[in-house]
């Protein structure tokens, strides 16, 4: 096994577990639900998201976590702030909290399964923060994450809603990712993974860019791309998913969807987390200063963004 690069075994899940899995009560008759992944430690993000989501109206709302919520936070301090605030809503496990949750790090590494595309330095610059990451956690900590389910399920409206953190079949899958979805096969397999799971939407995150990709028959991928780093160039936004009853005020990609047994259009939506950029890069910067491994692998796209563009976030078909 090659740290950063494999599944270990215990990611592995199924779109018909999945399907036996029933909705938590706090997450069925839902109005609203924000799905959330990627926040990566950015505690600005965190607070303004947290602002947006209790402005929502609704009555029956509900915040879901999915996944990386931890990252850069490797400061006692820094790391306790997150975790509080991040549990008292609903979370899943994504491969951060899985690896740092272990008693030590372990063949996994940063758990990401980064593809081949994805270059080596990367990777090992992945596998160092998640040990510096892991220090900081107490034994207590490490139980409250080990025990987060790997997914979810939610009903918003009537639509039966799957949230994972990479794929349907792997918590770090990449099955989901932007470039899988340009390929027909990977979709028809997204959509036969929505079926399997009966669910009509999966909400995912974990590849880091952000796609909301019809699958055909109603079937709808949303992936957030990071709600704590900027998801396209020259906009430093982080982005969450909304699926609700209502129009999103502001979306950087928004469809309409119909949910079998609905009596009206849900919205289906990405959304900006606009947050205080210079207070985060201050926070960023002290605890990753110039040639640290975050720094040196993440401050390009901190401070530009990546070099993927707005135009390539909704596909339709
Ligand atoms: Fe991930």
């Amino acid at each position: 096994m090659t740290p950063g690069r494999s599944c270990p075994l215990d990611y592995r899940t199924t779109p018909q577990e999945m399907a036996r899995t029933p909705a938590p009560e706090g997450l069925r008759g839902l109005e609203t639900l924000y799905v959330v992944g990627g926040l990566y430690g950015n505690l600005e993000a965190l607070e303004a998201l947290l602002a947006a989501f209790a402005a929502e109206p609704a009555a029956r709302k509900a915040l879901v976590f999915n996944g990386d919520f931890h990252w850069f936070d490797a400061e006692v301090d820094w790391f306790s702030e997150v975790q509080q605030r991040v549990l008292a809503h609903w979370a899943t496990r994504g491969n951060v909290e899985t690896e740092v949750a272990r008693e030590q790090i372990g063949a996994a590494g940063c758990g990401c399964a980064y593809p081949d595309w994805v270059g080596d330095g990367t990777v090992d610059f992945s596998n160092r923060i998640i040990e510096r990451l892991h220090a900081v956690l107490s034994p207590a900590q490490r139980q409250q994450l080990a025990a987060l389910p790997a997914f979810l399920r939610a009903e918003v409206g009537g639509l039966p809603v799957g949230i994972v953190h990479g794929d349907a079949d792997s918590l770090a899958g990449w099955g989901f990712c932007q470039e899988a979805m340009r390929e027909a096969p990977m979709r028809a397999a997204a959509r036969q993974a929505c079926d399997a799971a009966g669910v009509q939407l999966f909400a995912s995150s974990h590849s880091c860019l952000p796609v909301l990709q019809a699958l055909g028959e109603g079937r709808w991928l949303a992936n957030n791309g990071a709600a704590g780093m900027p998801n396209v160039q020259g906009n430093p936004c982080g982005l969450f998913t909304r699926v609700a009853t209502t129009q999103a005020p502001r979306a950087l990609a928004q469809v309409p969807l119909n949910a079998v047994g609905a009596r009206s259009p849900l919205h289906l939506a990405l959304c900006p987390i606009a947050f205080d950029f210079a207070a985060w890069r201050r926070r960023f910067d002290t605890r990753w200063p110039p040639g640290s491994d975050a720094e040196r692998s993440y401050g390009q796209r901190i401070r530009l963004g990546p070099a993927y563009q707005v135009g390539q976030v909704l596909r339709q078909r």
